[in-house]
């Protein structure tokens, strides 16, 4: 599979099992998800409209927040960028702007590298002007994919999870 056919798209109905399938891989790797495959499978119109609603109509406590899919043609569901459109108390600690993840059988190959950078992008379309993104202190991996794409570090701080938070900003 080539990197450069890679894209960012909306969530839709058309990569379902291609992401059904990566979420079995993030739960082998014993990540948590919000809904079990085989109920996202069944109901994945109302999982769409889900993440439709936290767009604009988020719960309490959260931000309004884009989900975008990196996707290829012909594979399908590579992974996913989070993108906060502003920051709150919580999120100014841990989280930040733009979280992303990438399915563990298409790793190492640039991807995480690629989704920061178009989410970044994608924040800067929003009208976002400074981006903070965080990560853990022990992710070597997410660290290298922030510091590519120009993330530089604020500090480190505690946020009682047993691993510091870096915390980088990504300036206008
Ligand atoms: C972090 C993550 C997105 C990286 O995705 P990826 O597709 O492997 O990233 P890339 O292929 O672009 O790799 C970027 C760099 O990190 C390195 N890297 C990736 N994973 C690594 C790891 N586990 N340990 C050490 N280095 C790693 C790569 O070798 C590459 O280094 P290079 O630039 O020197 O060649 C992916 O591991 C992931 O989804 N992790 C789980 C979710 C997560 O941690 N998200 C980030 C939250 S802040």
């Amino acid at each position: 599979m080539s990197q450069g056919k890679a894209f960012l798209t909306r969530p839709h109905e058309r990569h379902r099992d291609s992401f059904v399938e990566a979420v079995y891989e993030y739960i082998r790797e014993k990540r948590t998800v919000n809904w079990h495959p085989e109920i996202l499978r069944e109901r994945f119109d109302e999982y769409l409209r889900v993440l439709r609603q936290a767009e604009t109509d988020p719960l309490a406590g959260m931000v309004p927040a884009t989900q975008l899919w990196l996707v290829a043609d012909g594979h399908g569901y590579i992974g996913d960028v989070d993108v906060r459109h502003r920051l709150n108390q919580s999120l100014r600690r841990f989280g930040g702007h733009i979280g992303y993840k990438i399915r563990p059988s298409c790793r190492r190959r640039g991807y995480g590298t690629l989704i920061c950078r178009l989410g970044i992008a994608h924040a800067r379309w929003l009208g976002i002007g400074d981006i903070l993104i965080t990560c853990d202190d022990d992710n070597l991996g997410s660290a290298k994919v922030i510091e590519a794409n120009g993330g530089v570090l604020q500090d480190r701080i505690d946020n009682q999870r047993g691993v510091l938070t870096r915390r980088y900003w990504v300036r206008a």
